[in-house]
């Protein structure tokens, strides 16, 4: 692939940019500089290249982590707080998708309080996989809670709750407390409020939320609040099987 259909289909702008980029002297390719726009390379995701300095690898899909921090929304236009979006850096956000515009998309959302750990993609197939019914991908929440909990709420969340919109309870996939005033609950669906209003059923408040792990990817512990990185091959597979 031409290095500055390369650059193109990773985000950093038109096609005109990305030659006008190449010819400044701005890229490096796999270490070496390339001012030819059109030099062609193996187009294999891990390519390592440098545009104005910051290094970059090739994905032809971008999956990634991000630790949410608290006071940001989910959304590309927030009504309140900063959007999440603003974390990430200019290429993942302007990826062309069909010649327009997208970047990457959070799979699901969280509530602009929350914190923990979000995944992104420009993989639309694979948004729509994360999110059916029929993909039960476990997801770990931390829960800080205004009262003491104990063993009744833990069963009743356990048994299952009916939240006011459906009358079909929801139930923890697991559930344990984790000190006087905490909890560890597992859900395998994502409804809206879904860990708030589960506590809020079984008479006690959620104070502090945080998003540890979804199926087998914890939250990465050198990953501090806003910051990203890139999902190994690997991780993106095992989210993919999960049945
Ligand atoms: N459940 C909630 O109530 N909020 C979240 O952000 C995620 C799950």
């Amino acid at each position: 692939m031409q290095l500055q259909e390369i650059l193109y289909t990773q985000g950093f702008g038109t096609r005109r940019v990305c030659a006008g980029l190449v010819q400044q002297g701005y890229v490096t390719v796999e270490g070496a500089p390339v001012d030819d726009a059109f030099a062609d390379f193996d187009a294999v995701d891990g390519l390592a290249y440098t545009v104005q300095g910051t290094p970059w690898i090739y994905q032809s899909k971008a999956y990634l982590m991000l630790h949410k921090p608290a006071g940001t929304e989910c959304s590309q236009k927030p009504s309140t707080y900063p959007s999440i979006y603003t974390l990430l850096p200019a290429p993942l956000r302007q990826r062309p998708n069909k010649g327009a515009v997208q970047g990457v998309q959070a799979i699901g959302r969280l509530d602009q309080d929350t914190t923990g750990l979000l995944l992104l993609t420009d993989d639309g197939q694979f948004i729509h996989r994360m999110g059916s019914p029929k993909h039960h991908v476990p997801k770990v929440y931390e829960v800080s809670a205004k009262h003491p909990v104990d063993d009744a709420q833990v069963q009743k969340l356990l048994a299952g709750v009916v939240l006011d919109d459906d009358p079909k309870p929801v139930r923890a996939a697991a559930c344990e407390a984790t000190g006087p005033n905490a909890l560890r609950l597992t859900l395998t669906e994502g409804k809206y409020h879904q860990v708030k209003r589960m506590l809020a059923a079984v008479g006690n408040r959620v104070e502090g939320l945080h998003r540890s792990r979804i199926g087998d990817l914890a939250l990465s512990g050198e990953l501090a609040p806003g910051q990203w990185r890139w999902l190994a091959p690997s991780e993106v597979e095992a989210l993919r099987q999960r049945k």
